[in-house]
């Protein structure tokens, strides 16, 4: 949890870094609250992020995919407007246990 700030997001990808397809994820934190979604959009089902760990919008508000704009509820990953609106990101259940971020 200590290197996740509050209100940023942070990629983990599985996999060896030649393989086609690793594993990619990504969790998001509000306060005590983290979330955790398949780095793959809807839209596209291209990854969401441009740069490192950049997953929310300016405000932080929501989660943001920068291909095209789409704009995902931070709670349950739900497209709440853009190409993709009314579809889902894929959940990763994740848990906290003595401050690690685990997969449930
Ligand atoms: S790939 Fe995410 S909005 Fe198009």
């Amino acid at each position: 949890m200590d290197s996740l700030p509050d209100e940023e997001g942070k990629e983990f990808v599985f996999g060896e870094s030649e393989s086609k397809w690793p594993f990619r994820m990504f969790v998001v934190r509000r306060g005590s609250e983290v979330r955790g979604f398949v780095n793959s959009c809807p839209h596209l089902h291209l990854t969401l992020n441009y740069f490192p760990d950049r997953f929310v919008t300016r405000d932080k508000a929501n989660i943001l995919c920068a291909n095209h704009g789409a704009v995902f509820n931070h709670d349950d990953g739900h497209c709440i407007a853009g190409p993709c609106a009314g579809q889902d990101l894929e959940p990763v259940p994740v848990v906290i246990e003595e401050g690690m971020i685990q997969i449930a």
